[in-house]
């Protein structure tokens, strides 16, 4: 059977829920060969967050400070660079055995006079597919989590299997974001997010009257921009008044973000769509994905459709079958949880619940991107509207126009920083740059 990331895609189960690939907006049906690729490197970066770069202990502090590029210090070093945090450094107090410190991505990009194009190629470091998220197993009396990245400490002791979603995340920028042409995703980077010296999670983040309970309802810190925040040190509970924000989100000074998820947004030929403002937020409407999960009781929502696939949950020992979903599509593949049915021990349901037709609005964006894994190799193809129709959270992108973008890969179950980033890249929709999208006929 042909394997494809829509897991039982073959089988016909979401055949009718995916965009027909005779479409001339299909980028499955572009000539590939034709289009010019463009070998970029990723490098493991550490905990190498903004604060740090612009600290003494940073040798190139001060021309950070001054908003000069990366690359004018570290063209090519990509590989020392990742090479050296991946094993454990100053920036790297918790490294990860035998992960790999640099990747490499081949990019190709085109457009048309609506959509722009990437195709994304790049090795996994694990021979499977990293299609596992926030899976629950039943323990033969309740439900509970199972697997975790591979940075948690039940994961790290052994406890827990590596069970994580693999990503390809794209930033991008129109030239709104002062320094993030030179300086890239590090601007987004800080001292206090998750998995960082000095995480901050729970109550000192949900009693923070911008971020927490009364606000954007959030209990740990995740990318922001300095520039919504008030203090040199740009710290996390330091923000601008909400009026503030809201002016710098509508003068578009914020950096999309957009990110292909191997268990969150593939199985339904998505990505997700967000932007970095004072916080990673994701555009208005509704997500591909949505909690399979009643957190509380921990009850499960929807269960595998037995009648569709042949069972109702999985097994261990079907993770990483890619004859087996990985993902429950409330509209393709699943049935309400029937907590009477004769659940056994060792049982596990995925804790996330997809669906297409459920996405709406600037959230929806992505809807064509289609990632496959065959022997290493991830494949995926993506298609993205040159203008959205939604600038409060997107970046509109015109033909003749030049950006920059930034690419990261969260490989092998890892999530948060252990991903592997570039420096930032110019990317030109039909002129000239790092990455040059040509112009389909
Ligand atoms: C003025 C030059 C300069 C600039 C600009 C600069 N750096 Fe550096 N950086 C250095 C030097 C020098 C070192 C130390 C290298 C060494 O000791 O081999 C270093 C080290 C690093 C390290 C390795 C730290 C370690 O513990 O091994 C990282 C990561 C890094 N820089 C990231 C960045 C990033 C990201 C930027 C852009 C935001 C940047 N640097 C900009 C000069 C610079």
């Amino acid at each position: 059977m042909k394997r494809t990331a829509f897991g039982v895609a073959a089988a016909g189960l979401l055949a009718a829920s995916v965009p027909d690939p005779t479409l001339a907006a299909d980028p499955r049906t572009i000539d590939w060969q034709a289009v010019p690729p463009k070998s970029v490197t990723l490098f493991y970066p550490g905990e190498s967050t903004y604060d740090w770069l612009v600290s003494r202990a940073h040798k190139g502090a001060r021309s950070v400070r001054q908003g000069k590029s990366c690359v004018s210090c570290h063209e090519v070093d990509e590989k020392d660079l990742g090479g050296i945090l991946v094993k454990g450094d100053v920036v790297e107090p918790t490294p990860i055995p035998g992960k790999n410190g640099v990747l490499d991505v081949t990019v190709q990009a085109a457009h048309d006079a609506e959509y722009l194009y990437w195709r994304f190629q790049w090795k996994s470091h694990l021979a499977r597919e990293g299609r596992m998220h926030d899976y629950v197993r039943f323990d033969g009396k309740q439900w509970k989590w199972y697997g975790h990245d591979r940075n948690d400490k039940a994961v790290r002791s052994g406890e827990q299997p590596p069970l994580y979603e693999d990503r390809f995340s794209i930033m991008l920028d129109d030239g709104k974001v002062a320094r993030f042409a030179q300086q890239g995703c590090w601007l987004t980077c800080h001292d206090g997010m998750r998995d960082t010296r000095n995480e901050v999670v729970g109550d000192p983040v949900k009693k923070h009257p911008l971020l927490g309970a009364d606000g954007l309802r959030h209990s740990d810190v995740r990318k922001y921009l300095a520039s919504t925040r008030t203090d040199p040190a740009a710290s996390w509970d330091k923000t601008r008044a909400k009026e503030e924000i809201a002016k710098l989100k509508a003068e578009g000074r914020f950096l999309d973000l957009m990110q292909w998820r191997a268990a969150r947004s593939a199985p339904v030929g998505m990505a997700d769509d967000g932007y970095v403002l004072e916080y990673r937020n994701f555009d208005a409407g509704k997500n591909p994905f949505s909690w399979n999960v009643e957190r509380k009781t921990m009850t499960p929502l929807y269960m595998f459709d037995a009648a569709k696939v042949g069972f109702k949950a999985l097994r261990a020992e079907d993770i990483g079958n890619a004859d087996k979903p990985a993902a429950v599509v409330k509209e393709a593949n699943a049935v309400p949880f029937d907590p009477k049915a004769d659940w056994r021990a060792g049982d596990i349901l995925p804790g996330r619940l997809l669906s297409r037709i459920d996405a709406k609005g600037s959230a929806a964006d992505n809807d064509a991107s289609y990632g496959t894994w065959k022997d290493g190799t991830y494949t995926l193809v993506w298609r993205r509207k040159l203008d959205t129709g939604n600038p409060a959270d997107d970046k509109i992108l015109k033909v003749g126009g030049k950006y920059t973008v930034g690419f990261a890969v969260h490989d092998d179950n890892v999530t948060t920083r252990f991903h592997h980033v570039s420096f930032p890249l110019t990317l030109g929709i039909g002129v000239d740059a790092d990455i040059t999208a040509v112009t389909l006929k």
